[in-house]
């Protein structure tokens, strides 16, 4: 595997990850109750716009590297994180998975931007670098958000 290979296939994970943390994120918009509906369906509409959008900057740079960005169904497979579970927890337990999910996401994010540095590719790391600002900052703002 070519080190451009090994960059694409370690963004694929990365973009399998936004994609079920995405899913999981916009489920829980439609179906948080509580006292802090309002503003926990707010964030979660904030967190899965910037994931959308950045779905689409993941996939473009996989493509960008010469290699097809996953569809469908391999989307889901790719993904560390589980986005098949369709129960409805409490809010504050939404926000801990969601948390949760964030950190997962970072750890492969990381990984990523090894390989990205070893294969001598400043794009892939820029673009890394700022996902894993964004997904720091989407943790830091839920893990704020939890009861104590
Ligand atoms: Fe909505």
């Amino acid at each position: 595997m070519t080190d451009t290979t090994k960059t694409a296939e370690a963004l694929k994970r990365v973009l399998g990850d936004t994609y079920a943390l995405y899913l999981k994120t916009h489920g829980y918009h439609w179906n948080v109750e509580g006292p802090n509906f309002k503003s926990l369906h707010e964030l979660f509409e904030l967190n899965y716009t910037q994931m959308w959008q950045s779905m689409d900057e993941i996939a473009e740079r996989i493509r960008a590297l010469g290699v097809y960005a996953p569809m469908g169904a391999e989307l889901a497979q790719l993904a560390a994180i589980d986005s098949t579970d369709n129960s409805v927890p409490s809010a504050n337990a939404m926000v801990q998975n969601l948390v949760s999910g964030h950190e997962t996401f970072l750890e492969g994010a990381k990984k990523a931007l090894d390989i990205a540095q070893e294969a001598g590719d400043p794009a892939t790391e820029g673009l890394l670098a700022d996902l894993i600002t964004a997904h720091e900052k989407m943790a830091w703002m839920l893990r704020s958000s939890l009861e104590r």
